[in-house]
């Protein structure tokens, strides 16, 4: 097939023609592709630890996946990444010296290339932009969480979700629990009404600290930064939006994915506040409130030597569940007692295999309106906190505050914004 035609092939729903003589379920091992026999090319944008990952788990799911292109701003990460996914993959690793961009600018030169499908695995502050660049030069995409650090991230998001969707083109999200079949059984079971009616949820992610990276002495600022890029707000979006957004997408999940009317909490940093630590917070504790009195209780840290708690639980009027990430526990009980007992599936390959199972079949998944509102409450709870007001869902979801500058490449100078301080830093 002559590589135009091949392309608008791959790119059509004329796909469905095919993928109706497979029996299309996204669980189901590789063999039920091999009707379709075109190659997909795949580009990893950061190539870090999620990138590789995503990019092995993007081989596994379809034996005719090749990885063509690869784009970190670091050497070492890219030739670690390079190694590990040539080693278990061997051939299908085709990247080469004249298709592996090490730079700033390597997802631009990924997005002309002629990858089918794009991962974008960098820091969150490149999301709505890496996204919009996706869509416009028609890759399907998997997306890793969060999708933006501020709401005009989050509005450029959504309107690049819609124009995937008016392109047939399959947006997976990294909200990796939303792949899990435990975690899809317990909230169906919620959602099917086994507590009754949902009244509150209350979510951890209580973590210990994070890395640090060496950096070389000659690097630009912005370069030493990125190495640590965690520990920036303008860069992560902090790590309400950065890490507890799992527990935040799970309240969500819980709660039929319905908007809070506003949100009030607290947070700060206590025990790391040393200038390696950039601007962040190292501590959270958020309440949404939702109509009806519904309400959602966040409580995020991350700070050494102290308890941990990744969990989800959910108060109904007819019964509880517990979703323990920890303990993999996801157990209900009151009107009902249930405790799945089904198959424990790796939630990254299913990711994968859903978003390849979509282009072969033609019939796209889209995550972006769910991940961009799950994205948007991380970013509510950091206003909150950061700021000491109760906001508004509409106030949040319209704010014009822009954590960073429009691009950060290696020359861009932006200093540390002050670290928030509730009650004299400012909402807008
Ligand atoms: N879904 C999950 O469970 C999960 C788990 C881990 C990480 N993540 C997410 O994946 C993303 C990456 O996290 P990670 O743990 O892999 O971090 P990482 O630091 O290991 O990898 C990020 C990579 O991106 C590179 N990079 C930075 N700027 C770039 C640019 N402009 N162009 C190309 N590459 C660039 C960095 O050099 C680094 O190698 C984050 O958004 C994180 O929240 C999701």
């Amino acid at each position: 097939m002559k590589d135009k035609t091949r392309r608008t092939f791959i790119k059509s729903t004329g796909m469905a023609a095919f993928g109706g003589a497979m029996a299309i379920n996204m669980g189901f091992p590789r063999t039920t592709f091999a009707a379709n026999s075109d190659t997909l090319k795949v580009g990893l944008i950061g190539c870090g630890g999620r990138g590789t990952g995503a990019a092995s788990q993007a081989l596994n799911a379809d034996p005719n996946v090749v990885l063509t292109h690869m784009a970190d701003i670091f050497e070492d990460r890219m030739q670690l990444s390079y190694d590990s996914l040539k080693k278990l993959h061997g051939e299908r690793v085709k990247a080469d010296k004249s298709s592996k961009y090490v730079g700033f600018d390597g997802s631009r030169k990924i997005m002309e290339s002629d990858v089918d499908v794009v991962i974008l695995a960098t820091p969150p502050c490149y999301r709505p932009q890496q996204l919009e660049m996706a869509v416009a030069a028609g890759k399907h995409v998997f997306c890793e969480k969060p999708t933006a650090i501020d709401a005009p991230g989050i509005r450029r998001v959504l309107d690049a979700a819609q124009a995937a969707k008016e392109k047939n083109l399959s947006l997976v999200s990294g909200f990796c629990w939303r792949y899990h079949e435990p975690k899809r059984a317990t909230f169906g079971r919620i959602h099917d009404g086994a507590i009754g009616e949902v009244l509150s949820v209350y979510n951890t992610y209580n973590t210990g600290g994070l890395w640090l990276r060496d950096v070389e002495p000659d690097w630009s600022p912005m370069k030493k930064k990125m190495r640590n890029w965690l520990y920036y707000n303008y860069i992560s979006g902090d790590h309400i939006v950065e890490q507890a957004i799992h527990s935040i997408d799970m309240m969500s999940w819980a709660l039929g994915d319905i908007k809070p009317v506003s949100a009030t909490g607290t947070g700060g940093r206590q025990s790391r506040t040393g200038e390696e630590y950039g601007n962040i917070y190292d501590h959270f504790a958020i309440v949404y409130e939702y109509e009806n009195g519904v309400k959602g209780y966040h409580f995020s840290r991350q700070q050494k030597e102290c308890s941990n708690s990744y969990a989800v639980e959910v108060m109904g009027n007819k019964g509880n569940a517990v979703v323990d990430c920890i303990r993999s526990k996801h157990a209900i009980s009151g009107a009902e007692n249930w405790r799945y007992k089904g198959e424990d599936n790796d939630m990254y390959q299913q990711e994968h295999n859903e978003l390849f199972a979509s282009i072969r079949n033609g019939k796209p998944v889209n995550d972006g309106e769910k991940m961009a509102q799950s994205t948007m409450l991380g970013i509510m709870g950091r206003m909150v906190a950061y700021t000491g007001q109760t906001i508004t869902y509409d106030q949040a979801i319209n704010s014009t505050e822009k954590l960073g500058p429009d691009n950060i490449d290696e020359h861009t100078i932006y200093p540390d914004p002050p670290v928030a301080q509730s009650g004299i830093t400012k909402f807008y």
